[in-house]
C-alpha cells in the first residue's frame, strides 16, 4: 500500500531522514535537558553519582522501548553526566571479532559504549562481549587449525548500553549482564508539550499555547516525531503566518499531512481498516497482516503497533492482531464491516 510520498517520513521515527542529522541541537546533553521519564531519571542520577564518587564505571544500561522515544540520547546524556568518552556503533554493523576487539581494546578507562539494535549481535560477537562485560577480558584467537592460539587482553572498565526496539529478541544471558534496565514508554501529554516548547525555543519559532497544546497531542507520545511535526509546522507558518505557530496553521497542517486527531496517520489507518474489512476485525497474524500491507514486519511490530496499542485500538492476542471496537468508532465503521471473520476460522463453507 503506497504511502504518501509528501508525509511518509514525518511519522516514521525509526527513519532517520537527512534533517535529523543536522539537529543535534535539539537533543539533551544532560538530565535536566531529557524531559519526562522522572523516576528514570532519578534514579540514574543516583547510580551516576556513586559511580562517579567512587571513579568507578557505571554498571552496564540496557534501554529499551520503540523507536524515537530517547534511547540514544539517553547513552549520550549518561556518557555526559559521568565525562567520560562516549563511542557508538550498532550491531549490524560489527560483522567480524575484530570489529569489537578494536573498539573494546581502544576504549579509555570508565567510558561509555553504545551499541544500537543489540538484539541484531552476531552469536560470536555476543559471546566475546559476555566476557567483555562480565570479567573485562577478550579472549582473542589469533590463527587457525592446530597452530589457533587464545590471547586473553585485558580490558579498561567501562559502560556498555544497549538499545534495542526488540527486548524480547535478547538473549537471556546477555541481557542478565546489564545492571541497569530501562525500559522507554511512550510520553505523557505535559512532557509532550515541554518537548515542543523547548524544541520551538531552540529553533527561534514562535508557537501559540494552543497550537503546541494540539502538535504535542498530535506526535503520538515520540519526542522524535513532536520534532518533525513542529519543523513541518514552521515551515506552513513561514508560508502563511509570518512564522508564527498558531493552532489555526496546525490544524490546517495536520489536515494536509492526513494525521488525525488521535495523531493516527494515513497508514496507521490502513492498518485498522484492513484488519476490519478483510479479516473480519481479525484475529490476523503480523507476517500475513504485513504482506497484505507492503510492509516489513520490523517496522510494523516496532514501529505502528506500539501505539496502536497504547491508543486502545489494537490487541496483541497468542492468535493474532485484532482490533477493538474503539476503533470501529475511530474509523465510523460498523461492526460486521467486511469480511465476519468466520472466513478465517473455518466456520464458514
Ligand atoms: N526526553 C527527551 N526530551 C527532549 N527531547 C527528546 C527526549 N527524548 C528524545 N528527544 C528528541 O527526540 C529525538 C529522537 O530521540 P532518540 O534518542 O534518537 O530516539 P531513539 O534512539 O529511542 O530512537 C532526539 O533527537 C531528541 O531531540
Ligand atoms: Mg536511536
Amino acid at each position: 500500500m503506497a504511502k504518501n510520498p509528501a508525509n511518509g517520513d514525518v511519522l516514521r521515527p525509526e527513519t532517520a531522514v537527512a534533517e535529523d542529522l543536522g539537529e543535534a541541537s535539539l537533543r539533551p546533553q544532560f538530565l535536566r535537558e531529557f524531559i519526562g521519564h522522572e523516576a528514570m531519571k532519578r534514579n540514574l542520577s543516583v547510580f551516576i553519582s556513586a559511580a562517579k564518587e567512587r571513579r568507578e564505571s557505571l554498571d552496564h544500561l540496557f534501554l529499551t522501548g520503540p523507536p524515537g522515544l530517547g534511547k540514544t540520547t539517553l547513552a549520550q546524556v549518561v556518557s555526559n553526566e559521568l565525562g567520560v568518552e562516549f563511542k557508538e556503533t550498532s550491531a549490524p554493523a560489527l560483522d567480524k571479532p575484530k570489529d569489537i576487539i578494536g573498539i573494546l581494546t581502544t576504549l579509555s578507562a570508565n567510558s561509555v559504549f553504545f551499541i544500537d539494535e543489540i538484539h541484531r549481535l552476531k552469536p560470536a560477537i555476543e559471546e566475546m562481549l559476555y566476557i567483555a562485560m562480565e570479567d573485562r577480558e577478550l579472549d582473542w584467537v589469533i590463527g587457525q587449525g592446530p597452530s589457533a592460539r587464545t590471547m586473553r587482553i585485558q580490558l579498561k572498565p567501562f559502560t556498555l548500553i544497549g538499545a534495542t526496539t526488540k527486548a524480547g529478541m535478547v538473549a537471556a544471558p546477555l541481557i542478565s549482564r546489564f545492571g541497569i534496565t530501562c525500559r522507554f514508554s511512550f510520553y505523557e501529554k505535559d512532557a509532550m508539550e515541554t518537548i515542543v516548547n523547548r524544541s520551538a525555543a531552540i529553533l527561534q519559532t514562535k508557537v501559540d499555547k494552543a497550537a503546541a497544546s494540539l502538535i504535542a497531542s498530535s506526535a503520538r507520545g515520540t519526542p522524535r516525531v513532536a520534532n518533525r511535526l513542529l519543523k513541518r509546522m514552521r515551515d506552513f507558518a513561514q508560508v502563511e503566518n509570518a512564522g508564527v505557530i498558531s493552532e489555526a496553521i496546525v490544524r490546517k497542517g495536520l489536515k494536509q499531512l492526513e494525521i488525525d486527531e488521535l495523531g493516527l496517520e494515513k497508514f496507521d489507518r490502513e492498518i485498522l481498516r484492513l484488519i476490519i474489512e478483510r479479516y473480519g476485525g481479525g484475529p490476523v497474524g503480523a507476517e500475513t497482516l504485513a504482506i497484505s500491507l507492503g510492509e516489513s514486519v520490523d517496522t510494523l511490530e516496532d514501529f505502528y503497533e506500539p501505539f496502536l496499542i497504547q491508543s486502545g485500538l489494537l490487541q496483541r492476542t497468542p492468535r493474532g492482531r485484532m482490533v477493538t471496537m474503539a476503533a470501529y468508532e475511530h474509523l465510523h465503521l460498523k461492526m460486521g464491516h467486511g469480511n465476519t471473520g468466520l472466513e478465517n476460522t473455518g466456520l464458514l463453507f
